[in-house]
């Protein structure tokens, strides 16, 4: 076992990998331990793309928040938000905007502790240790409370996190909670593991996580579409996370696919 670092909240399990520390594992970062490293070795033998992944998924998020931006919007909430890495939704936003609002989310431990001393300091930004599924808790919480009126617009990012959600957790009807306690006006940017174009190796992924902290459930572009249908997509729909609004064309690629992530902004009306 290894040593545990000063900055590890007490009960952390370090025998187990989880998918905030196996993603700033693939994005090259340095919060995550033995375990974690051990499944990530395991995942880019099934899928040796899968920083590429990582990576397209990070700039549709930078892309989406800048959407949301672009349209007025001054308030963020980012459930799921992981390790802080670069590129972190705050940065883009307080740079446009320095009294914007950014509320992180995220139940796993050392994503907390890593995102709360990053934000040390920063009055209008916060984490909130809390679960998706604990909607009140999110909502409700004194921090989300402090930084967002929920009177007024307010984008939500669930990016890479609700394949991390089984149907048995019912994710159709969270997401409705959320779009019902959302102003008109609001957005949702969302991104979500597939396996419709290379099942082989997206299989031998959700296999692999099964013994993480985070087993996987794949969703095809229908599935997707079901489960944020209470939103308006804006154009064009649901669709690989390179397609979505790229900087330039070559941004795409030639295999969109490979990316094995949809992704998509909704708008309450
Ligand atoms: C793959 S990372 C994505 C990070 C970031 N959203 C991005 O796209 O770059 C998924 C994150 O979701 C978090 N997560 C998974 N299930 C969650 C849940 N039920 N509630 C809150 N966070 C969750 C994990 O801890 C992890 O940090």
């Amino acid at each position: 076992m290894e040593q545990r670092p000063d900055w590890l909240a007490e009960g952390v399990d370090l025998d187990k990998p989880s998918a905030a520390r196996c993603y700033d594992f693939y994005l090259g970062g340095a919060h995550n331990f033995a375990v974690d490293r051990e499944l990530g070795n395991k995942v880019l033998e099934a899928m040796p793309n899968v920083k590429e992944v990582a990576l397209n998924n990070r700039a549709f998020l930078r892309r989406a928040v800048r959407y949301c931006l672009d349209r007025g919007i001054r308030q963020f909430l980012d459930i799921g938000s992981g390790i802080p890495t670069a590129g972190n939704v705050h940065e883009i936003v307080q740079a446009v905007d320095p009294q914007a609002r950014v509320v992180y989310v995220d139940n796993e431990p050392v994503a907390v502790a890593h995102s709360r001393s990053i934000l040390e300091g920063n009055d209008n930004a916060t984490i909130v240790q809390a679960d998706l599924l604990d909607v009140e808790g999110v909502l409700e919480s004194p921090e989300t409370q402090r930084l967002l009126d929920f009177s007024q617009p307010v984008a939500v990012m669930m990016v890479a996190l609700v394949h991390f959600v089984p149907e048995s957790a019912k994710p159709r009807e969270i997401i409705g909670q959320y779009y019902d306690k959302l102003a008109p006006g609001s957005y949702l940017g969302f991104s979500h593991v597939t396996g419709e174009e290379f099942p082989e190796g997206v299989q031998g992924l959700v296999k692999l996580y099964e013994n993480s902290t985070n087993p996987v459930t794949l969703r095809t572009r229908a599935e997707v579409a079901e489960l944020v249908s209470d939103f308006e997509l804006v154009d064009p729909g649901v669709v690989y996370v390179s397609e979505w609004h790229p900087d330039s064309p070559e941004d795409v690629g030639d295999h969109p696919e490979e990316t094995i992530v949809y992704g998509l902004v909704g708008r309450k009306v």
